[in-house]
């Protein structure tokens, strides 16, 4: 039988969302990227379940949640060096926020969450209410997006309902993701920092703060999809394929109206299309009513899912330029995408 596990976030439901934390179940909590399947992070069985209800491949590690960066520090291993104490206190000034840092592990991070990484990868997350649960808990939280795995993330609890209702003791309802999209994750060493996964956080604001950034270029494909591996991933986080909805997509300049007529497509634009042109589509949304990007990342998940749960036999989606929230949108959209020769 259906049974909501939805909880609108009051005090007392944080406090019980604790509680289940405490004794090893699964809970749905909103950040202000993602919705994440949270679990006490230094208990072995409960992360181990979040791995078995995403169907989600033992090599790919999870990220730690803190109540702030002082916290961060019991799990990571910073060393002696000076440049690497340096880095992270510039890391930390994004704190609060959607970055996560991926430095070397304490010894006291379990290997379930690292997946045998001598890294770890951290985040103090901004939501309140992500922020209340981790205040009342005494262990740090291991939390992915709570989408089943290679399915696009959760920006609201029913998303996060549909996809794993019965896998969890209860979900935060925390209202809709401010961001709509991951966090920017980072790798710092001592001689340069990486951007491992773009996010609302840009490359340019990053490198205002670091001085040069290099980007990290996914993995094929072809290596994505071969979970047979068990060795940790080269770079995770960067799977080519990725965040897919089950309609197969194309970006507008990839897309030929010739092979693929707007009655079987349903369209998402960055700004709204005259009706002359958007009634030939068979579904039509736009993701912002001015094209501020902002919005279109807020909007991006929530829209992939409505579009899916449509007739269309594809999903057409506008472009932008990669740079500010833009690097990070067309990062989603390249790894959604069936793009000829993607
Ligand atoms: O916004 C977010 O980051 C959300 C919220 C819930 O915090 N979480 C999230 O988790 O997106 P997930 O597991 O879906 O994506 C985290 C990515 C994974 O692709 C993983 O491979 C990478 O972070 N990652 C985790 N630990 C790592 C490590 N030690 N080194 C490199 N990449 C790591
Ligand atoms: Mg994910």
């Amino acid at each position: 039988m259906y049974r909501s596990k939805i909880r609108a976030a009051s005090k007392s439901a944080i406090l019980e969302a604790a509680r289940f934390l405490a004794e090893g179940k699964l809970v749905g909590v909103p950040t202000e990227t993602v919705y994440g399947l949270a679990a006490d992070a230094t208990n072995p069985i409960a992360v181990g379940n979040i791995f078995a209800a995403k169907g989600r491949p033992a090599n790919n590690p999870l990220i730690v949640h803190v109540d702030s960066a002082e916290s961060a520090l019991r799990w990571v291993c910073l060393g002696p060096s000076k440049e690497m104490a340096e880095k992270w206190r510039l890391a930390c000034e994004f704190w609060p926020g959607p970055l996560t840092v991926v430095v070397p592990r304490a010894p006291g991070v379990i290997d379930q969450v690292t997946a045998g990484s001598p890294t770890v990868a951290v985040r103090v997350p901004s939501h309140p209410v992500m922020r209340s649960l981790l205040q009342n808990c005494d262990f740090p939280i291991a939390a992915p997006s709570a989408n089943r795995s290679n399915y696009v993330s959760p920006t609201n609890a029913n998303h996060v309902q549909e996809g794993l209702g019965d896998k969890v003791a209860m979900i935060l309802d925390g209202g809709e993701c401010q961001c709509g999209l991951e966090s920017t994750i980072i790798r710092l060493a001592a001689d340069g920092v990486e951007l491992l996964r773009p996010g609302s956080i840009s490359l340019e604001q990053l490198e205002s703060k670091f001085g040069s950034v290099s980007v990290v270029k996914g993995v094929s494909k072809s290596k994505a999809l071969d979970t047979s591996d068990r060795a940790p991933m080269p770079a995770p986080g960067m799977l080519a394929k990725h965040y897919s909805p089950s309609t197969p997509l194309r970006t507008a300049g990839n897309w030929d109206p010739a092979q693929i007529p707007p009655s079987r497509v349903a369209r998402l634009t960055f700004f709204p299309l005259p009706d002359s042109q958007s009634k030939c589509f068979r579904w039509y949304r736009s993701l912002s009513q001015t094209g501020d990007l902002d919005e279109v990342a807020q909007n991006l998940f929530t829209a992939l899912r409505q579009a899916d749960l449509t007739e269309c036999e594809w999903i057409v989606i506008d472009q932008c330029d990669r740079s500010g929230v833009g690097r990070a949108i067309m990062d989603r959209i390249d790894r959604a995408a069936s793009d000829p020769a993607s």
